[in-house]
């Protein structure tokens, strides 16, 4: 499906973030079960990756668990990772014909065995794909991933193969889960929820931010053209003063 006529096409985001929030709210509303919300929500994901691939958007990150999230009852932590791993397996060879290059992010040492198995082979399989960068980040915390990088750093200093004086903002963006990829341009998120939950909090430092109400598992197209309407009507200053046009 074509980019809508009134969306600028040099002004796509190149990046997008998603924190996929509401699938619980979703699903109560309705009299169902949490998990039917992330199996809907799981739906959505994979309606939202085409649009973006569709649209020109040349990356999508969406946040699937968080650190905190462990912190729910076992039956929906067992569900979702039972989840992620299903879907890799049922998804994974549709994607790779269609060019998406898969990643993760996070700690995914902490993953149960078999899903992890399954990552590593999604990434293994697509990792030359270029149609669209799609990351989902799963055991993902932006704090364990920050303090992750200064101990990965403290190591370099302690061996003697890196001057303190050497520590910089690159040094520290290549000791992140995101090293050599491009910040977001936007990020969304559902729900009504006004805050970033531990995501991306060093890359968000200029994404612009878009609320929208609608739960994720009913976030769809139409939603997404409204987000992106309202980006392409932001100005992006980081910080700068606009040049004055001249008349
Ligand atoms: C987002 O939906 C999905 C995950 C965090 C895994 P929620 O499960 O947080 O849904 P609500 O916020 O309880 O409605
Ligand atoms: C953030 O949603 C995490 C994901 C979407 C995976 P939560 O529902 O866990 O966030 P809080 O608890 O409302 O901040
Ligand atoms: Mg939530």
């Amino acid at each position: 499906m074509n980019l809508p006529l009134d969306l600028d096409p040099q002004k796509i985001p190149q990046h997008l973030a998603i924190i996929m929030d509401g699938n619980g709210r979703w699903a109560n509303s309705r009299g169902l079960p949490r998990i039917a919300g992330h199996r809907q929500g799981a739906k959505t994901l994979k309606e939202i990756l085409r649009c973006c691939k569709d649209w020109g958007i040349k990356a999508l990150t969406a946040y699937a668990f968080s650190t905190e999230n462990w912190q729910r009852p076992i039956e929906e932590v067992d569900f979702l990772m039972l989840l992620f791993e299903r879907l890799l397996r049922r998804e994974l060879a549709e994607m790779h014909r269609e060019g998406v290059r898969i990643s993760f992010i996070g700690d995914l040492s902490a993953l149960p065995p078999s899903l992890h198995t399954e990552i590593a082979n999604s990434m293994a399989e697509t990792a030359k794909n270029q149609e669209i960068h799609f990351t989902l980040a799963v055991n993902y915390g932006s704090r364990n991933e920050i303090t992750r990088a200064c101990y990965q750093i403290a190591e370099l200093v302690e061996q003697g193969k890196l001057n303190a004086a050497d520590i910089n903002e690159n040094l520290v963006e290549q000791h992140l889960y995101t090293a050599n990829t491009p910040a977001p341009d936007l990020l969304i998120r559902t729900s009504g929820e006004m805050r970033l939950s531990n995501f991306l909090l060093w890359q968000m430092a200029y994404t612009e931010m878009y609320f929208t109400d609608i739960f994720w598992p009913d976030f769809n197209r139409e939603a997404l053209y409204k987000a992106l309407l309202s980006y392409q009507q932001r100005d992006r200053r980081f910080g700068k003063v606009k040049p004055l046009l001249s008349a």
